[in-house]
Parts: C-alpha cells; structure tokens; sequence
C-alpha cells in the first residue's frame, strides 16, 4: 500500500467517534516508535513533518524512513506537512511525496489567510493532495514562532463556513484553548467546547484537528526533573478532554511535546543509572521503546483509533 490521504481515515473517524493520531517525527527511532505501536493495535496514522524537522533531517531521509515504515507495518499512513507557512514550502512537500499539507496563515487577516490557503489547495488538488488550513491562533511555542496569550485567538465560528467554502480547505485546525508546547495552562484546564458545538452544527461532517494537544504526562515531567531537568509547572491537556473532543468533530489530534518529554526522560534516567554508557543504541533503544509505550497508550485509551486501520 502506497502512502495514503486523509480523506478515508477522516471520514471513518468523524462517523465512528474517534480521532486519528497525528505524530511529529524527526528521526528513526521516533518513527519506529510510533509505528510499531500502530502496527501492535491496528491503528490508522499520520506522521507529520515541521518544517524544522525537515530542516534537522532532510526531506528524503524523512520521506524515505516513513516509506519503509509503512512497508514493515502495511497500515494506512499518510504523510503530512504540519505548519507550512507559505505556498513554496507546501508545494515543496506535495511535489516530494507528502500525501497531506497544512498551510498555517492563522497569523494573516482573514482575507489574506483565504488567498494563500486557496493557492495551496489549487494546487494539492491539482496533485491528489489534501489540505489542512488554520482559524483562529493557538497560544505556545513552535520552532521559532513564539505566540504569547494575549497575542492568541479563539476560532470565531460565524467565519468557519465562509473560509472552508471559499479556500475549499479539506480540514480545519481551531482554537479552543489548547497551546503548543509543554506548559499549556495555569491553573485548571479549560477548553471552549462551546465553540467546536457550534463549528460542528454549522458544518456538519467536517473534520477538524486539534493542535497543542499533549497531556504533558506528569511522570515524565517529574522524571526529567528527578535527574536534574527544571519545569516546573509542566502542564497539559487532560485525556477525558481529548476522548471528548474525539468524540465530537475532531478527527486529527496533533502531538509533539510528549514524545518528546517520553524520549527525554528516558535518555536521562539511562545517563543518570549509567554515567559512563557510550553507546546510543543503548538510550535512544529505550527511549524508542518508551515511545513506542505511550503511543500505545493514546491509539487505545484517549485516540479511539485502535483496530480501525
Ligand atoms: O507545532 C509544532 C510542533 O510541535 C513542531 O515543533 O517546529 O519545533 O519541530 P518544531
Ligand atoms: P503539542 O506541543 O501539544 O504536542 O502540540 C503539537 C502540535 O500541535 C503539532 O502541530
Ligand atoms: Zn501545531
């Protein structure tokens, strides 16, 4: 089976009540880790690329590891583009295989966001590849692009219906409350589930993805802390927010800072065990395996997404 689309996964997702895990990758290990964890549980899976980690790793190498990874599992999983932020780069990624783009312009006015997010889907289209757009701006960290609280903005609603219609975007990523990154909320966590309510009545069987969506798994945290890590006040989306949120319109939960906070314990507490080991086969193993663990965990237990490939 050849690398796949979203169109499929999305449409079984947004009927069954589940949503598809969207993973960020870098190297190998987190590859491997993410993939044998699909293949254990039968999981559908879409493995996304920023455009640091396609800096950090080289398209080929990432678009090549993630082929051979779809060879050994056989399951569907597409390859996707997460945060493009101009037309260049997204059409950089279809014309080298990806099966799936995001173009994030959340940052424009309203009507700039539709011109370059139309120009992007002209031209996936055009090549048999989907699109993720982006209304509304999440709080947190990404790459280099820093967005403070104050500087965030929830989805407005009433826009929703205009920008699918005029971009003919295939899915929309909103803001509801969740930010990138490790330390998501002060206090309680809060999302607007009232505003994904009324973006699922005005467009009924529209997938919609949730960025920023780690639960910043406190073990992890107090590991990285136990062996000389500082991050104190860690914090992220709690699991029974994102079944629901699977359970409503979003069919595409986006997850970074996890993997790197299970990739990161891990490494530390083999250095902290063993000073003197040398050999990275013996930290970046488990610490694939620790992957491998937690992706698992969130296909059965918080995804929905198990036994659906
Ligand atoms: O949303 C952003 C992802 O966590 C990717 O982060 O741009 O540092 O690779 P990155
Ligand atoms: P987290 O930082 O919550 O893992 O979010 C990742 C993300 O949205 C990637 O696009
Ligand atoms: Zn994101």
């Amino acid at each position: 089976m050849p690398l796949v689309t979203t169109t499929e996964m999305f449409k079984k997702a947004y009927e069954g009540g589940y949503a598809i895990g969207a993973f960020n990758v870098n190297n190998m290990e987190i590859i491997q880790g993410i993939t044998e964890a699909a293949k254990e549980v039968n999981a559908p899976l879409i493995l996304q690329v920023s455009a640091g980690a396609r800096k950090y790793a080289n398209h080929t190498y990432l678009m090549k590891l993630v082929e051979a990874a779809q060879i050994e599992t056989g399951l569907p999983i597409a390859l996707h583009l997460d945060h493009g932020d101009s037309f260049e780069l997204c059409k950089a990624c279809v014309d080298g295989g990806f099966t799936s783009v995001m173009i994030d312009a959340s940052h424009l006015p309203f009507e700039e966001n539709i011109k370059v997010t139309k120009q992007v889907v002209d031209y996936a289209h055009s090549k048999g590849v989907v699109v993720e757009a982006e209304l509304g701006r999440l709080a947190g960290v990404e790459d280099e692009v820093n967005v403070s609280a104050a500087d965030a903005s929830y989805t407005d609603p009433k826009e929703v219906e205009e920008f699918v219609g005029r971009t003919g975007v295939d899915s929309l990523a909103i803001a509801i409350g969740t930010s990138h990154g490790a330390y998501k909320f002060q206090g309680d966590a809060k999302l607007r589930f009232d505003i994904l309510e009324d973006i699922q009545k005005r467009l009924p069987g529209f997938p919609i993805v949730l960025h920023g969506a780690s639960s910043v798994i406190p073990e992890y945290v107090d590991t990285i802390n136990k062996y000389g890590g500082e991050m104190p006040g860690a914090k992220g989306v709690p699991e029974d927010m994102l079944r629901k949120a699977s359970s409503m319109a979003v069919c595409k939960i986006n997850i970074d800072s996890d993997l790197r906070l299970a990739m990161t314990a891990t490494v530390r507490k083999v250095f902290a065990e063993n000073p003197s080991e040398f050999d990275p086969r013996k930290y970046l193993g488990p610490a694939r395996s620790e992957i491998q663990k937690l992706v698992k965990h969130k296909l059965i237990n918080v995804l929905g997404c198990a036994g659906k490939a």
